[in-house]
């Protein structure tokens, strides 16, 4: 396989040597670019005879419609009924580390509420100084910060623990998104309702009709946690918790109550019906792990993958996929085209910020040979993305959460692509 990037200083110097020659064929040959000739370049195309749409079109832009096929997916046999459901963000559809709004996964227990800004509340008792009640003009008042950070369900991939499953990277790991929050951090908010010295854990509480409620120690809500009111720079989406959710960097994202409405500050955790019955991980002596809250270090190629299957035929070509680390940031991904036999560092493009999305790319020459694809990440704390039988070794395969396990695709020489296993 061809190492690092000796196929693009190729195209280049065909280029130029076919602009010198005045002969377009040279550059068709040498690369990727294969539509000299095409009518698609020679002839005036229809949307250059018209006017296109005026600036009073749409006073809030839609993608193109060519790009209907962007869009999240439940998997019907998954869940019972569509409002405790989910569906999946289409990663493989998506670059850079930015998740769309308009894309990112959603994980209901009672359906999307609909809440007025106006009449939403949000309360702090327990063990404080002052119990308090926000509008949410109050908590617009407050000093706020932007971080970006990944939210990814304890169930993500949890479908792959007893073999491959779901034939897509949207299904296998699109319980995940990525996007700029906007809020008060919970120091300054806690700071107003002053803790007790005895006040060592925190419930969160959801404002919709499940009133969903986790238990999070005093330590990390100080840390970094924000209530956020915005994500990409506008307000939350209803269905990411509008106008208010809580947001826990790198911890599982059943944690990140929407519809935030309580905040109770008390000595112990709860131990609520989500962080008992549910979100728990079985172990293979039937024992449970508790309070698993960390998303562990994690990485998948996006494309090539089953929905994004090789159209071009062999020669150049581009793979990519994300990475990310619920303890920090992603410094390295290894990629290899042959099952593990070699493995190549991946090359990290974009903002490598803590807690976030990272995405890689491995740029190389497809001999049009079948491929065993897989990707590894490694983070900042030594940490490295194990494999499904060295995950399965220690937890078993009852449990339905925390897997990172290296995923693999296998492509055919037709370029088709499936999700397999290798031992
Ligand atoms: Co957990």
């Amino acid at each position: 396989m061809t190492k690092d990037h000796p196929a693009g200083k190729t195209t280049r110097r065909a280029f130029m040597r076919g602009a010198v020659a005045g002969g377009v064929g040279t550059l068709a040959a040498g690369g990727a670019a294969n539509a000299a000739g095409d009518g698609a370049i020679l002839e005036v195309q229809p949307w250059a005879r018209e006017l296109g749409a005026g600036v009073d079109a749409s006073g809030y832009g839609m993608p193109s419609p060519h790009e209907a096929g962007v869009h999240r997916t439940p998997v019907d046999w998954l869940t019972a009924d569509p409002f405790a459901s989910i569906n999946f963000t289409p990663i493989h559809k998506l670059d850079g580390i930015i998740t769309p709004n308009g894309v990112c996964f959603e994980r209901h227990h009672s359906g999307a509420a609909q809440i007025d800004p106006a009449a939403h509340r949000l309360m702090i008792n327990g063990l404080v100084e002052r119990e308090l009640v926000f509008t949410m003009d109050d908590l617009q008042r407050l000093p706020r910060e932007n971080h970006v950070y990944f939210l990814e369900c304890t169930a993500n991939s949890g479908m792959e623990w007893r073999g491959p499953q779901l034939n897509g990277v949207q299904f296998t790991h699109g319980m995940i998104h990525n996007v700029m929050y906007t809020g008060v951090p919970l120091r300054v908010l806690l700071a107003e309702a002053g803790v007790k010295p005895s006040g060592k854990w925190v419930l969160f509480e959801g404002a919709d009709a499940a009133g969903l409620t986790r238990s999070v120690p005093m330590e990390k809500v100080m840390d970094d946690c924000l209530v956020a009111f915005a994500m990409n720079g506008e307000a939350l989406r209803v269905e990411q918790g509008y106008p208010l959710r809580l947001v826990i960097p790198g911890w599982e994202g059943n944690m990140w109550i929407k519809w935030l409405r309580r905040i109770e500050v008390g000595d112990a955790p709860w131990h609520a019906k989500e962080e008992t019955s549910k979100y728990t991980d079985l172990m293979p002596d039937g024992r449970a792990r508790r309070f698993t809250w960390v998303m562990d270090a994690k990485s998948v190629i996006t494309s090539p993958s089953p929905q994004m299957p090789i159209r071009h035929g062999k020669g150049r070509m581009m793979l990519t996929g994300l990475a990310w680390s619920g303890r920090g940031t992603i410094p390295r991904v290894d990629v290899t085209l042959d099952g593990g036999k070699n493995w190549h560092m991946a090359r990290m493009d974009g903002p490598s910020l803590d807690k976030s999305l990272h995405r890689f790319y491995y740029d190389f020459n497809w001999d049009g040979g079948e491929m065993l694809l897989q990707s590894r990440a490694h983070d900042n704390t030594g940490y490295v993305q194990p494999t499904k039988a060295a995950l399965r070794a220690l937890r078993g395969v009852n449990s339905t959460y925390h897997n990172n396990g290296i995923q693999t695709w296998h492509v055919g020489r037709d370029g088709e692509v499936e999700n397999v296993e290798i031992s």
